[in-house]
């Protein structure tokens, strides 16, 4: 049996995809499909080449958008690079641009599309390039969620708070239930913004920003958090957990910042005597507080270019982007927190072929692997991406 046999209506859970195999893309989930075209091969010796002549013949039809996380060889060719604010303030900064080229993962791509105008295409060169944490929070689990804090008589003082990494389906849910998107650029001022609203926030899903944030920016203690796993019945929580709690944190993680320790940060201070510790907020709350900074991408950035020279710093946060503030800061000593290399494996998969394919691919009149978010899910995710850019402190974000 495959997922197209099921009877009409029948949705499939995450658990009957894994066992009866998937055989047709699912642009619903953040789950990859095969690149559908003819690659250019990776060790075609033109293809840096090939990527500046597509990008020259389409001139200002194409604007191309990079994240902090891309590889180099890609980055290169970015109009903007930013993390995942910055890049959702600038997605629908040149209406004048056709093809919007997303060189990210595929929730920024949606948000792309969401923030821009109709006539604009949101291109992701990879469909593959997804992200483990998204895919944490399916729109049925939440819908579960939500009717559970019915049953428990207190969703009418939960405002939902949603992490940027998150399906178009989810930044919906958050805007018909009157909550907000953040980043890890402002997620203080997002819960800030839902406490003066409402008693309780459900935090979707990462946990680990949720509870750092209200924990070491809002004063919070760990018990005002609970954790809801979604495969556990109500979650695995007492109603009067839920009615006790201030803080109801999905249980998500990324993959990438989530495997720093306790004892990655004890070894670096080891190896090098001195060092300072800097860490992005999606890393454990026991890795955070041991760390002596703690800043979304954009904060790292502006840290290490505040630095003295000299110093030695230690980042925990995805590789390619601490490969490129080590080359860029020769005369401080900048070292990756764990001795184990880790990139971004669904960042990685936008390579050069890729966008090249892509890229020529617009030259010939053909737009491939174009992300479309269906317009009811559209309005309301663009209602609480919207109240996101609204927040004071995203206005005061200069870039
Ligand atoms: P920011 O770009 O908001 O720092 O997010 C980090 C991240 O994990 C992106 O996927
Ligand atoms: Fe997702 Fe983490 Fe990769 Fe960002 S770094 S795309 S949150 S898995």
């Amino acid at each position: 049996m495959t997922v197209t046999d099921l009877p009409e209506g029948v949705e499939p859970s995450p658990l009957m995809r894994l066992l009866i195999g998937r055989n047709e893309p699912d642009l619903r989930t953040e789950r990859g499909v095969e690149c559908p075209g003819d690659l250019p091969s990776p060790s075609d010796p033109d293809l840096v080449e090939r990527a500046r002549a597509a990008k020259a013949a389409l001139g200002d039809q194409v604007f191309v958008l990079g994240h902090h996380y891309q590889r180099d060889e890609v980055i290169q060719f970015a109009d903007v690079t930013g993390d995942s604010f910055k890049l959702a303030q600038q997605a629908a900064a040149r209406p004048e641009s056709h093809y919007v080229v997303f060189c990210g993962v595929h929730f920024m791509a949606e948000s792309a599309d969401i923030l821009t105008a109709a006539h604009q295409q949101v291109v992701l060169p990879d469909l593959a390039a997804g992200c483990s944490m998204a895919d944490m929070a399916a729109a049925s689990q939440v819908e579960d969620c939500w009717d559970a804090l019915v049953d428990a008589d207190v969703a009418d003082g939960v405002v939902p708070v949603s992490y940027m990494n998150s399906s178009a389906d989810i930044k919906a849910f958050t805007g018909r239930h009157g909550g907000t998107i953040c980043t890890s650029s402002n997620a203080k001022a997002s819960l800030e913004w839902a406490f003066g609203k409402g008693e309780k926030v459900l935090f979707l899903p990462d946990q680990h920003l949720g509870r750092n944030t209200a924990v070491l920016q809002l004063g919070m203690s760990t018990d005002d958090c609970v954790l809801w796993d979604p495969h556990k019945p109500q979650g695995g929580l007492t109603t009067q957990q839920l009615r006790d709690a201030r803080m109801i944190l999905w249980r998500g993680h990324c993959s990438v910042h989530g495997r720093f320790s306790l004892d990655s940060v004890h070894e670096v201070r080891e190896r090098i005597p001195g060092v300072n510790v800097l860490v992005h907020p999606e890393c454990k709350h026991e890795v955070v507080t041991a760390a002596d900074h703690v800043g979304s991408t954009e904060v790292i950035i502006q840290t290490l270019e505040a630095a003295p020279a000299g110093s030695a710093w230690a980042l925990g946060t995805e590789l390619n982007l601490v490969k490129r503030l080590a080359a860029r800061h020769t005369d401080k000593q900048v070292v990756f927190l764990d001795r184990t290399v880790c990139f971004c494996s669904t960042m990685n998969r936008i390579d050069l072929p890729h966008l090249v394919w892509s890229l020529e691919s617009l030259v010939e009149g053909r737009v491939v692997n174009r992300i479309r978010v269906d317009d009811d899910t559209a309005h309301w995710a663009k209602v609480a991406l919207e109240q996101m850019l609204a927040l004071p402190s995203s206005k005061a974000r200069k870039d």
